[in-house]
């Protein structure tokens, strides 16, 4: 499975607020709902203060969905990890800029094992230190909350980061936004220039997850 080529806006449901217990009905359900990326966020209790799945439990979904893994590893040392993360079925996988000592290497070994990569900044993060590897990127996550948990207020000045990112990777780059997007939030980060949004608690906390993925394409339309 492939990313979606830029230039159309995608619903990525994370599933940090779905059911762990029914992970692949959750995932089934936001597949039936028109979703075609489903975020993966994957935490190790160091880079960010929570700890989610690994590579064992991808690998199990892998066999029960069709839609694009996206992983966004919250994690340190990503280089040590990528290549299980790619194994066990993951499509794009993006690592944060503060935890890699060469980003470089590491967009280039992905793109040598099949996968898309990516790099994403924390809101604390300036544009500035991914310059260099934004072009080579397939997408480049901006957070709009601090990573760890889902459910987090979204923070608008993190958000304006999306414009000088955008305008770095030009047109044929996704933009993923990660953190408080929900149907008032995504209409502001699209005007940014972000065209791939992450939403979790928005969609898991209703029974209607159709609806919510609905509501905010409509939004942004
Ligand atoms: C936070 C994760 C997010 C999280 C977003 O560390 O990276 O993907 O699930 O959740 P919401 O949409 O609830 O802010
Ligand atoms: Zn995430």
């Amino acid at each position: 499975m492939r990313l979606p080529k830029a230039g159309t806006i995608e619903v990525a449901p994370s599933i940090l607020s779905a059911d762990f217990a029914k992970l692949a009905d959750e995932i089934a359900e936001v597949e039936s709902a028109g979703a075609k990326i489903i975020h993966l966020d994957i935490m190790d209790g160091h880079f960010v203060p929570n700890i989610t799945i690994g590579p064992p439990v991808i690998a199990r979904l892998r066999k029960h969905s069709k839609l694009v893994f996206d992983s966004h590893l919250m994690i340190s040392e990503p280089a040590k990890f990528a290549e299980r993360f790619v194994q066990a079925g993951s499509d794009h996988i993006t690592f944060h800029i503060e935890a890699a000592d060469e980003p470089e290497r590491l967009i280039d070994k992905l793109h040598q094992l099949g996968v898309t990569a990516g790099v994403c900044l924390n809101p604390g993060t300036p544009v500035e230190t991914i310059e260099k590897v934004a072009g080579l990127c397939d997408m480049v996550l901006v957070m709009t909350v601090e990573p760890g948990f889902g459910g987090q207020e979204f923070m608008p000045e993190a958000a304006k980061k999306i414009v000088q990112v955008r305008e770095i990777v030009g047109p044929d780059v996704r933009v993923e936004v990660d953190g408080g997007i929900d149907v008032q939030t995504a209409p502001t980060v699209v005007s940014y220039g972000a065209d791939t949004l992450v939403a979790g608690n928005a969609i898991f906390s209703q029974p209607d997850r159709s609806a919510v993925i609905e509501a905010i394409r409509a939004a942004c339309g």
